[in-house]
């Protein structure tokens, strides 16, 4: 008998093989870019925590979508910086509010193309920078922000669009968002819901893309990151209350959350994962240093959550990743 006898290096030994073997592939249309627009903005403008990520104009917003549905990205996801904010979040469902109108241009621009998708969640639009509206003793008050998203998933549907990504982690807030898009007759209009939303640190530079004026931290409302069991929770709840669609947030510190949501049976919508803000400074930052091989690394990170299990990821990469897979880019 000669030793070894079984030899796995057989099926790495060349590109060819290794690429016949691969059991996980990315393709441009798994792939959402999030994009940011602000409306006092008259130039797009760069942000530095996020190099190579902007906040838009309305203007850019457009012409960077046409580029997004030219390379062949799956979606979009929108969000909004208002110029004025206030206690309840006002302009997020005002429909000349920044975020909506962004939403009925890109409807005119590219709808029929792609998957528009609009962040539901009022941080954006508050002055104290929490997901929801605040109870006298300071505290997000769970009820009556179901309010306020019931009126910006409506909007949010009016303007145009397809799926409505509740993040604010609100209990109830599916069912509510469901209930209020059935009663305008809105039927059509799905929800994409971050199923399982932990508060990390990884959301720094998010911060910086949105302008944010949070003070202090969204542990009372969103996941701890010591939890595990409790995402299936928020997960199955998601789907009872009708999530079309269900999302794991951040995604490479929490692939084992992810792994155990895509591999539930009683699981039976599409899963996501959102690669965050602070997951693309990272690697961009490390890349910069000359400490990693960016397109190796961005490529395995990709990789890695897909094979996790997620169907669909959003990411700041998509368009520069998409145009790589289309022009048939190894890496
Ligand atoms: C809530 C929301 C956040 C992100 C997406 N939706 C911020 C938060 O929960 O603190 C973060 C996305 C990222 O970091 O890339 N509006």
């Amino acid at each position: 008998m000669p030793f070894p006898t079984e030899r796995p290096r057989r099926l790495r030994r060349t590109p060819a093989i290794r690429r016949l073997v691969a059991q996980t592939r990315l393709h441009p249309a798994d792939l959402v870019l999030p994009m940011f627009v602000k409306e006092s903005l008259t130039q797009p403008q760069a942000l530095q925590s996020m190099p190579g990520v902007v906040q838009h104009t309305r203007d850019s917003l457009k012409a960077a979508a046409v580029e997004a549905v030219a390379a062949g990205v799956g979606g979009l996801m929108i969000f909004g910086i208002p110029t004025e904010r206030d206690a309840v979040g006002s302009a997020a469902t005002e429909p000349d509010g920044i975020l909506n109108l962004a939403l009925a241009d890109l409807a005119a621009e590219v709808g029929g193309d792609t998957v528009l998708m609009a962040d539901l969640c009022l941080d954006e639009f508050t002055d104290h920078g929490h997901c929801g509206v605040l109870r006298a003793d300071g505290a997000v008050d769970n009820d009556a922000t179901l309010q306020r998203y019931r009126d910006m998933a409506v909007a949010q549907s009016a303007a145009g669009a397809d799926l409505v990504g509740t993040s604010g982690m609100m209990d109830g807030q599916v069912g509510a968002v469901r209930a209020a898009l059935d009663a305008v007759g809105a039927t059509d209009t799905g929800v994409f819901a971050y199923g399982a939303k932990y508060a990390s640190a990884f959301y720094g530079p998010f911060r910086e893309a949105v302008d944010s004026a949070l003070v202090g931290d969204r542990r009372s409302y969103q996941q701890d990151p010591a939890n595990r069991t409790e995402a299936r929770r928020e997960v199955a709840l998601d789907i009872a209350e009708g999530a079309d669609l269900v999302m794991v947030k951040p995604a490479m510190s929490y692939l084992d959350i992810l792994a155990d949501i895509a591999g539930d049976p009683a699981v039976t919508v599409p899963v996501a994962a959102y690669q965050i803000s602070g997951e693309y400074a990272m690697i961009e930052a490390a890349a910069a240093n000359g400490w990693i091989d960016r397109d190796r690394a961005v490529f395995e990170s990709l990789t890695s959550i897909k094979r996790a299990g997620a169907q669909i990821v959003l990411t700041y990469w998509a368009v520069e990743v998409a145009q790589r897979l289309r022009g048939g880019q190894e890496w």
